[in-house]
């Protein structure tokens, strides 16, 4: 099924005055974490007040462009201060400024994986957040059944067959390592979504022909899972360097589903 796939170059808070009201089903995204990552053009390190303003203000205008009955996905994860190292719960800030905004929290999902650095001083860090935020706590697309997984216990005869069970609230997604990014030509991208995780979120929260946005587009991980996906997508970018990536990842890795 052909879909459609456009890139806005820009800051999303302009840029989401511009999305037609109540026309998107599903928000999925990852800002930057304000941890001095080197993004190119944006630069990752802004006062803490600063950050959260434009958390806020993301949340608020996408709840504009969201579907009376769509959904957020905010990818955040505890991050160690730059200078003191002392661990930023982003999740818990955010969680707040998304109450601020007017969403619901329908699920705070751990995004757990393996592959990162181990520091000497504290604990290894193996999870990131994706708190799922709903307009509308009554009404909300939940596909469950596009999403379950294989029963732990096979031989159980109660269980059908073709079902599978709910995947739960802990999700285990290698995150992309630097020799897939260098395979892909992509080894100046900071951070990557995995595109199996992202095509979850869009499986159980829209559907075919429904149109997904991500105002901190990155690569366009989320365009390319869209487009696997038989949806329409919209990515905001502030950094044109991206605009020929997003391009060239929806040609050669399109893998239709
Ligand atoms: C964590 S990365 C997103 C990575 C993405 N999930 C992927 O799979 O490639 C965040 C992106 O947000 C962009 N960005 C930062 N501030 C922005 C703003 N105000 N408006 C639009 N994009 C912004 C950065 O340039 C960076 O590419």
């Amino acid at each position: 099924m052909k879909s459609n796939h456009k890139i806005i170059i820009g800051n999303s808070i302009d840029a989401l005055d511009k999305i037609e009201k109540n026309s998107i089903a599903t928000i999925v995204t990852s800002p930057p974490y304000n941890i001095g990552k080197n993004y190119g053009k944006y630069k990752d390190k802004i006062d803490k007040n600063k950050w959260e303003e434009l958390i806020f203000e993301v949340l608020k205008k996408s709840k504009n462009a969201l579907k009376p009955n769509g959904s957020f996905f905010l990818n955040v994860s505890p991050v160690p201060d730059s200078k003191t190292k002392e661990i930023i719960p982003l999740d818990s800030i955010s969680y707040n400024l998304a109450k601020e905004a007017g969403y619901y929290l329908r699920n705070s999902i751990i995004w757990h994986f393996n592959n990162m650095q181990n520091p000497t001083k504290r604990l290894s860090g193996r999870w990131e957040s994706v708190l799922w935020l709903v307009k509308d706590l009554d009404d909300y697309i939940f596909n469950l059944n596009d999403i379950r997984i294989p029963y732990i216990t096979k031989n159980d005869k109660r269980l059908n067959p073709t079902g599978g069970r709910n995947p739960t609230d802990v999700w285990y997604f290698d995150r992309v390592n630097n020799m897939t990014k260098t395979k892909l030509g992509l080894s100046d991208v900071p951070t990557m979504f995995p595109v199996p995780m992202i095509e979850r979120i869009i499986k159980m929260s829209s559907k075919k022909k429904d149109k997904i946005l991500d105002p901190f587009a990155g690569s366009g991980t989320t365009a390319l899972a869209a487009k696997n996906l038989s949806r329409d997508s919209i990515s905001i970018e502030i950094d044109d360097k991206y605009r020929e990536i997003i391009r060239k990842r929806l040609k050669d890795e399109f893998e239709p589903k």
